[in-house]
């Protein structure tokens, strides 16, 4: 991929999210959304230390809601898969991506691969693996990258180092100031993008 060529589409796709952001706490639960514009610079990081390939990746977002980041990651691995627990959030994602489409096709730009594929489920749980591998034919040892939005952080972690490959990734964004340690996970990078959000662990060789 020429990412100079591909920058344009990445910055529309961010600007199209953003502005259907989510940022709230309270009686009706939590939800947030990934900041695309913070997240932008994250991944062009990643794809200029040679951590992401569009030939080979296999990315997850362990809760992608309306899949996002799943959709602006698709331009730079083989494969960007999500699990969602809530399908009314999960349901987001048709609608919102035939119309980022159409504004993608109106301005020119280039349409992202069809290589985003979002399962309804618990990240957490067994069967669902066994759902994707069934569709897919991946396991959550093939995955090379993993992403949360903070959201259970510390329990994805313990599952990544216990089932993922030997130095499988693990971006976590939306800490605060204190960067989350986990036991059997290195710090590769405590400030991917150098926006102070988002940090690269990986499994332990
Ligand atoms: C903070 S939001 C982030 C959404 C998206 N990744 C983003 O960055 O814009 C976390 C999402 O994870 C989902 N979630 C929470 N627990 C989950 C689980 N065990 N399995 C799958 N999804 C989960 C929530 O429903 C929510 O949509």
């Amino acid at each position: 991929m020429n990412l100079n060529a591909v920058l344009p589409t990445l910055e529309k796709i961010a600007a199209f999210y953003d502005a259907l952001k989510y940022g709230h706490e309270g009686v009706e639960g939590y939800r947030k959304s990934t900041d695309l514009a913070k997240f932008l610079p994250c991944a062009c990081r990643l794809w200029d230390s040679g951590v992401l390939d569009p030939e080979k990746t296999v990315f997850l977002d362990l809760g992608c809601a309306d899949g996002r980041v799943n959709l602006l990651m698709s331009y730079f691995v083989r494969l960007s898969v999500g699990v969602e627990i809530d399908p009314e959030i999960l349901g987001e994602y048709g609608p919102r991506r035939r119309d980022l489409l159409e504004e993608l096709h109106r301005e020119k730009l280039v349409k992202s691969a069809g290589n985003v594929h979002l399962f309804s489920g618990d990240s957490l749980h067994p069967g669902t693996y066994e759902r994707i591998h069934r569709s897919l034919g991946i396991r959550f040892r093939d995955v090379d990258l993993f992403y949360t939005y903070i959201t259970l952080h510390d329990l994805f972690a313990q599952k990544i180092v216990s089932e993922a490959k030997p130095g499988a990734r693990y971006l976590v964004y939306g800490f605060h100031k204190v960067l989350p340690r986990y036991e059997g996970l290195d710090v590769v990078d405590p400030d991917v993008g150098g926006g102070g959000i988002a940090a690269l662990y990986q499994v332990r060789r």
